[in-house]
């Protein structure tokens, strides 16, 4: 995202998917993407001990996410491995499950460790950006230790199997529940955007029209930045409506890979149901 933009012109960019934000990943999605097809290899009952539940939520949301096959309630398949690192929380947790890390897992966490970091620290930075183009938030401002650094996290996806819907999406349309997404890399091409905003009810021509949607990919350290609906109440930037479409680039029974970092505005609740 440019310096020299409107804060309308970067809420426009972000909303439809185009916006980026320059910082190194590409030295880090490598060893992350194999520690992550190592993880896949292991045997479904050795995955399932790196899967914890938050009571309060009652379903699992650190480390590796089983599938059901069944659709899921954001209205995506559940056809996919999907592994979540929540710095500070997963390596406690692995610890208190009594699961020994190899020398190989322990780098990888590293790896996870450092990118999230980057993470964090570039949408503190975005949202400084935000602010000085006259958002006056001062949502950068409440960037300290002690306010839940776990909440932010790092989503590795892998697809397996893409289900063929009538409209050929892997990952059906939907927007985001939290602050801000960071498409950190795809596999494949895919992931696309459209202009479309607001609640898709009573609409539904519209959104399915293929014409009013377009490919989006994110460039080797140069990650898409956008907004969930939490995004959307607390910075007023509409939140990104987006999809994964089937491509011919990805035969059946490759994996499509991806990694997503999701960043949590501390501080700030939101009351209204977000689905
Ligand atoms: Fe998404």
């Amino acid at each position: 995202m440019q310096m020299t933009c409107t804060r309308e012109e970067a809420a426009a960019l972000t909303r439809e998917g185009l916006a980026s934000i320059a910082f190194a990943t590409s030295d880090l999605i490598p060893p992350i993407l194999e520690g992550f097809k190592r993880f896949i290899q292991k045997p479904e009952e050795e995955r399932r001990r790196w899967s914890f539940d938050y009571a309060t939520e009652g379903d699992p949301d650190t480390g590796y996410l089983p599938r059901t096959g069944q659709e899921a309630p954001d209205g995506t398949y559940d056809d996919k491995i999907t592994f979540h690192y929540r710095i500070e929380e997963l390596l406690g947790r692995l610890l208190y499950n009594r699961v020994d890390l190899s020398r190989e897992e322990l780098e990888w966490f590293d790896y996870l460790h450092m990118l999230s970091e980057r993470c964090i620290f570039n949408a503190y930075r975005l949202l400084k950006h935000l602010d000085d183009l006259g958002c006056h938030s001062d949502f950068w401002l409440r960037a300290h230790p002690d306010r839940g650094l776990h909440e932010h996290m790092i989503r590795l996806i892998a697809y397996r199997k893409p289900p063929t819907d009538n409209l050929g999406q892997i990952a059906r349309m939907h927007r985001d529940r939290g602050s801000i997404t960071f498409a950190l890399y795809e596999s494949h091409s895919g992931l696309e955007f459209t202009k479309l905003t607001g609640e898709k009810g009573g609409r539904e021509d519209e959104f399915e029209n293929p014409t009013n949607w377009y490919g989006v990919s994110s460039l080797p350290d140069q990650p898409k930045v956008f907004t969930g609906l939490k995004g959307e109440e607390l910075l007023q930037i509409p939140a990104s409506w987006h999809r994964v479409m089937k491509r011919d680039d990805q035969p059946q029974g490759i994996l499509r890979l991806s990694v997503v970092f999701f960043f949590h505005i501390p501080g700030a609740e939101v009351t209204k149901p977000t689905h």
